[in-house]
This record gives C-alpha cells, sequence and structure tokens, in this order.
C-alpha cells in the first residue's frame, strides 16, 4: 500500500508544519523535523488488521491446563514457551504467593542499592548448583543478562562473534557492545574459523551462540564450534534460553547435553521459558560474575525480580529436578510432532527440539494460517521476516510436555486440512527455494502485494477492523 496515500487518508501528509498532530500533542516548529511523522505514517499491522488476519497480541482471557481462552473459546496452545507446563503448575504458583506473603508485591528497586531479598541468594545458590557452575547472577530478564554480558564484558578492540540466527536481545546487545560484531553462517564452524582467522591476536573474542535456537529449533553444533573457538583463543558463551529444562540429563541444557561444562565461559538461561515465569541469569566464575555484578548496568540500575517470581522460579527449578518425567514425556510430544508433520508433507526445516518451524513460505498465507488456525481452536503464531528469512514465513509452534495426545493429533489433522485448502504446498519456498535479504531490525510488513490483493479478495468474512 502506498504510504502517502494511506497516511492522507489519515488526515495528514507525513510533513506537518506546527499544525495539530492528528493522533494528539503538538507538532515542531514549521521547518523542523518531526521524529513522530514516522508513528503518523507506520500502517503495517493495519493492513493485517484490515484483512482479519492479525495475528498479534491476543487477548487471552483465562488458561486451563493446555488450553487458553479467548472471547469464551478454548484453544490449543502451541504458542507458548512453556515446555514443561510448569507456569500452571500448583506448588509453582502456590510458592510464588507465598514469596509474596512473606516479602510483598515487588522488590521497589534494584539489589545494588535496595537490597536482596534471601530468595534471590537462594535462587543464585541454586542454579550455581544444578549447573555445576562457581557463581550465578541473576537479571530481571534473559533479555537484559544478554545486554548485561555483551555491553559490560567487552571493549571497542574486542570482537563478538555472533550466529546469524541468534536471538533478537543478542543482536541488540551486540548493537549496544562497544565490540565490533562479526555475524557468521547460521551454526557453521567453518564460517566461524573463517572469521577467526582474520581477527589480529590483540582483539579479544568471544563467541555468542544460542543453545537452541529459537525459530529453527536447531541445536547448536557446540562441539565443533568451542573446538575452533579454543584454537584462536575466543571465549564461549552459550544463552540456553529454549534448552533449560529441555536438554541435557536435567534439563541443564545444551552444554551439558554435549558434556562441555568445563570448555563454555558463560552460560546465559531465561525464566521465562520452561521454568515458568520470567527473568534471566548469567552462570560462571567468581571473578566473571562479581565483575558483571559491579558493572552491568541493566543489573545495577533495574528493579529486581519480585518475590512472587523468585518464589515461583525457584519451584520450578526443584519441581523440574524432582519429576524428571516432565522432559520424558516433552520429548515425547516433541518426536511425535516431528514426525506427524514430516510425513503429512510438511517442511519443518531441520529442528530437532519442541520448537518445531512449519514452513508456510508467503507471509500473507501465513497470517491466513494463523487465522484459520485460531478459528479451528489452535493458538499459534506467524513468525515472518525479519524474524526468519524473508520468503521463509513460518507458523512457529512449540511443544508441552503437558500436552495430550488427543490433542496433538487434533493440531495434526488441522495442520492438514488448512495446508491443503491455503495450498502451502505449491508456494514459493517449497518451489524455488528461498530469497535471502539482511537482518536489520523487527517490523512487520505483508511481504507480497499480490497475493495480498488475493486474499483480500476472499478473506471477507474474516474482515474486522
Ligand atoms: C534465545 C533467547 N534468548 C533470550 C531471550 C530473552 O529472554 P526473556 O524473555 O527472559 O527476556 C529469548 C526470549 O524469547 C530467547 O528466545
Amino acid at each position: 500500500m502506498d504510504h502517502k496515500k494511506q497516511s492522507s487518508s489519515n488526515g495528514h501528509n507525513g510533513h506537518l508544519k506546527g499544525h495539530e498532530a492528528p493522533h494528539g500533542g503538538s507538532t515542531s516548529h514549521i521547518g523542523h523535523k518531526d521524529i513522530f511523522t514516522k508513528c503518523y505514517e507506520f500502517n503495517h499491522h493495519t493492513k493485517a488488521q484490515s484483512l482479519g488476519l492479525y495475528p498479534y497480541f491476543r487477548r487471552i482471557d483465562d488458561t486451563v491446563g493446555n488450553k487458553v481462552i479467548c472471547r469464551g473459546e478454548a484453544k490449543i496452545m502451541i504458542g507458548s514457551n512453556n515446555y514443561l507446563g510448569l507456569a500452571q503448575n500448583e506448588r509453582v504458583v502456590e510458592a510464588a504467593i507465598e514469596a509474596t506473603r512473606k516479602y510483598g508485591a515487588g522488590c521497589t528497586g534494584s539489589r545494588f542499592l535496595n537490597g536482596n531479598i534471601q530468595l534471590h541468594e537462594e535462587l543464585e545458590e541454586a542454579l550455581a548448583k544444578f549447573l555445576k557452575r562457581e557463581s550465578v547472577l541473576l537479571f530481571s530478564t534473559g533479555f537484559f543478562a544478554n545486554q548485561g554480558a555483551l555491553t559490560s564484558l567487552l571493549e571497542d578492540t574486542d570482537a563478538i562473534l555472533c550466529d546469524r540466527e541468534n536471538h533478537a536481545s543478542i543482536i541488540d546487545g551486540c548493537k549496544a557492545s562497544p565490540a565490533k560484531t562479526i555475524p557468521f553462517a547460521h551454526n557453521s564452524a567453518e564460517a566461524l574459523r573463517r572469521r577467526l582467522k582474520r581477527l589480529p591476536e590483540t582483539a579479544g573474542k568471544f563467541l555468542v551462540v544460542d543453545g537452541v535456537f529459537s525459530m529453527s529449533g536447531d541445536i547448536v553444533d557446540l562441539p565443533a564450534m568451542q573446538k575452533v573457538a579454543k584454537e584462536y583463543g575466543c571465549r564461549v558463551y552459550v544463552d540456553e534460553a529454549h534448552a533449560l529444562g529441555v536438554l541435557g540429563p536435567k534439563g541443564e541444557g545444551t552444554v551439558h547435553h554435549f558434556g562441555l561444562n568445563s570448555e563454555v565461559d558463560l552460560i546465559m538461561g531465561t525464566f521465562s521459558k520452561s521454568l515458568g515465569s520470567m527473568g534471566g541469569f548469567l552462570a560462571g566464575s567468581k571473578p566473571v560474575i562479581e565483575y558483571l555484578r559491579h558493572k552491568a548496568r541493566c543489573f545495577m540500575f533495574t528493579a529486581s525480580l519480585a518475590p512472587a517470581v523468585t518464589g515461583g522460579v525457584l519451584k520450578a527449578l526443584q519441581v523440574m529436578q524432582e519429576e524428571p518425567e516432565r522432559i520424558e514425556q516433552l520429548w515425547k510430544n516433541s518426536r511425535k510432532m516431528h514426525e506427524g508433520f514430516k510425513s503429512l508433507g510438511f517442511n519443518i526445516g531441520t529442528t530437532q527440539t519442541p520448537v518445531v518451524p512449519i514452513l508456510v513460505g508467503s507471509e500473507i498465507k501465513a497470517l491466513h494460517f494463523a487465522q484459520k488456525l485460531f478459528e479451528a481452536g489452535i493458538f499459534a503464531t506467524p513468525a515472518v521476516f525479519p524474524a526468519v528469512r524473508y520468503g521463509e514465513a513460518i507458523i512457529r509452534t512449540s511443544y508441552m510436555a503437558t500436552h495430550t495426545e488427543d490433542e496433538l493429533d487434533y493440531v495434526l489433522e488441522t495442520f492438514a486440512k488448512i495446508g491443503k485448502e491455503l495450498g502451502v504446498f505449491e508456494d514459493s519456498a517449497y518451489r524455488e527455494g528461498t530469497k535471502r535479504r539482511a537482518n536489520n531490525g523487527y517490523d512487520f510488513d505483508v511481504q507480497d502485494e499480490k497475493v495480498s490483493e488475493t486474499l483480500r479478495a476472499d478473506s471477507g468474512t474474516h474482515t474486522q477492523a
């Protein structure tokens, strides 16, 4: 859609000169650039909304087991990261309530200035013991844990070797870091070697990878990568967000899965996935963690984890270790879905984990697919460029230990039906491979105007404001 046309239909033309802004507030003086102009012109989301295909920010009124209730209708949740089903676990919820009763609703400040509660220290000790690491530092989110490490450990003469499919929080941490970021081809130890070879010995080097990649579900080739890193004196950092509670003998993550705990310098993790809550951490040697405790600004100058979160995560960590059958069941369910989707003819890429991307290709078709799933009682979210490569839109699905056979069978049946209806197997991503484009920050736009027009014509029944 033409941006200028759209903005003039909204009552302005993107070059406001001292007039009242259409959305409230006053604009800059004549001749001065108004930083809000781009906001008034932004319409990427409204295109999908006008088609009745906007799949984000769906309101959940209630959660009952593996289902969420949206406008009175139950939907099977296959779009969460609640891998072990612990977000709704009774013992976890009770622990969160108990912590709130004891310490209050929040800590109202940072631990650095306003004090630790005992639960923060207990959780750090429990995680250090679980991961067999000297020391752990909690962060208010996993995003901050990545930001904290990447901004405070590196200097402007250093280099971050960054897998191209690393999570957005790593990409943003790299942007905020004084170090130079050197991306390398996804999961390729050889590409890593080529990059490292070119760097001078005097540059500090830091390899940063996801343990399990959040969109593809790939497991990092850590044995090969850390070997190369070691040859070049490069420190190794693994983001275990999607591996904690999934991989490793007791759910410790990728590093333990490969038996490489002594070869990896820092482990990062989040509580927002298997541990059912929110927050993040870094685990490593005592001197490094102590340094971060006194240098990481996004730890020092932000409020610490709330008592409910800390108490709940502490209990979730305990339940995970006491009930290893959850991880077993998660893998059983994941394997069923890998095989099920493949036998139906879907392309699920190279996933090896409970994160199962279903390739659709066209972005508009992916939106349509997600909407049809929702109407059929399944909650799943599409991922479009640049969260994934251009022309490779997916429905990102992820499975839980608590999903039942019946629920999973229904998901497979429904995907098969919608896949046929939308003709996803005829999409260019299936026929011609992919078109690659640089990943330059998250945005949302519909990729193919021609396809969009076709769908616009036949999506009348779904259209909503
Ligand atoms: C790989 C990865 N790292 C970090 C994060 C950020 O974690 P948090 O949700 O705790 O901020 C995520 C969240 O989606 C993730 O997928």
